[in-house]
């Protein structure tokens, strides 16, 4: 059995975990929230989204969370990425001009998915993201990708392996350094997702590949654990669980960043993040919303 020395912790809270929180938070908080996860030692930070406002409205502040995170005591660190989520032009502008040092473009393997979560085909998003693409030829800017729906679609059901790597190797021509696969509504087992990573590492190096895989059906551990095995080395989590999908009705947060950290520590892979601080972030921010917190990990250790 072979998995990586290291592996590379991609904290989607801030994004992916508030996102589907209808209650008001402050960007105060979303701004204590980054700087925290970023004190815990995580160098990758989805900081926010530049989506349209009213189709997700707690994100329609991220241009005032980049700007504060940059202004005198934000405390940015050049040496970190927070990157934005961005599903058409106008949203890279807003990202480029609000400073995101990295963007992420985002897909579908469904084309029901595509048509309820951005409006449009899925090839119809592809076309989208061209000038997104055209633009950082000259800045060099580094963008993500991201294929929602991997396993399973919440209006179609299973999806077909094919799709996925269809999808992800035309995220990688149009030049995604990394394609990240997602299991939206979490129902992927060791055995579906390790189809799905061996069929798309036909078309797209493992070595381009991360898993985002949310933990609906208790899956997710042992997911990541399936990919590693198979030479994944980055993967999304959410500080204590947090999130969902607007558009995937009932699917819950991204495995609990402070769990993985706990399984990389167990299995010795060396990820950069300190235990206490991020379980520290987890309890700042489920204190802030009223939330139980999603990492099991906190909850034992808090006993
Ligand atoms: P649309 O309504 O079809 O857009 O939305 P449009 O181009 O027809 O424009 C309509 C209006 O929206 C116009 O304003 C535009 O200016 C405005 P109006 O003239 O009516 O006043 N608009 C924007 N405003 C601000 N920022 C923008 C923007 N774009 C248009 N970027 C659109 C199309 C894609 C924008 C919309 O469907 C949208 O925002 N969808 C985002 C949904 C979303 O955020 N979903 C959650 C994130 S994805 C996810 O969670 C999955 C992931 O985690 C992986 C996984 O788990 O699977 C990544
Ligand atoms: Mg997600």
């Amino acid at each position: 059995m072979t998995l990586p020395k290291k592996v590379k912790i991609v904290e989607v809270g801030p994004r992916d975990g508030l996102q589907n929180e209808q209650q008001p938070i402050s960007t105060e908080v979303k701004i204590e929230l980054i700087q925290r996860l970023v004190g815990s030692g995580l160098s990758y930070i989805e900081a926010g989204s530049f989506v349209n406002p009213k189709w997700v409205p707690q994100m329609a502040g991220s241009d005032e969370v980049f700007q504060g995170l940059f202004s005198t005591g934000g405390g940015f660190k050049p040496d970190v990425t927070y990157a934005a989520l961005t599903p058409n032009y106008q949203g890279f502008e807003r990202a480029v001009s609000s400073r995101a040092n990295e963007v992420a473009i985002f897909a579908a393997a469904s084309e029901s998915f595509s048509q309820k979560n951005i409006n449009c085909s899925i090839s119809e998003s592809l076309d989208r993201f061209t000038p997104i693409m055209e633009a950082v030829k000259s800045t060099g800017l580094p963008v993500r990708g991201y294929i929602s729906c991997v396993v399973d679609c919440p209006y179609e059901g299973e999806v077909d392996p094919n799709k996925v790597a269809e999808v992800a190797l035309r995220l990688h021509e149009m030049g995604c350094y990394e394609v990240s696969l997602g299991d939206t509504t979490g129902v992927g087992t060791p055995g579906s997702i390790t189809r799905v990573i061996e069929t798309v590492a036909e078309s797209v190096s493992i070595h381009r590949l991360a898993v985002h895989l949310h933990d609906t059906y208790g899956q997710a551990l042992a997911n990541i654990y399936a990919s590693l095995q198979m030479g994944i080395d980055v993967v999304d989590s959410s500080v204590a669980g947090l999130g969902g999908c607007p558009y995937a009705k009932g699917a819950s947060g991204n495995v609990a960043t402070e769990d993985l950290v706990y399984m990389l520590n167990g299995l010795g892979i060396e990820h950069g993040v300190d235990l206490d601080k991020i379980m520290a972030a987890g309890w700042f921010i489920t204190d802030k919303l009223g939330r139980m917190n999603g990492s099991k990990v906190a909850a034992a250790l808090a006993k």
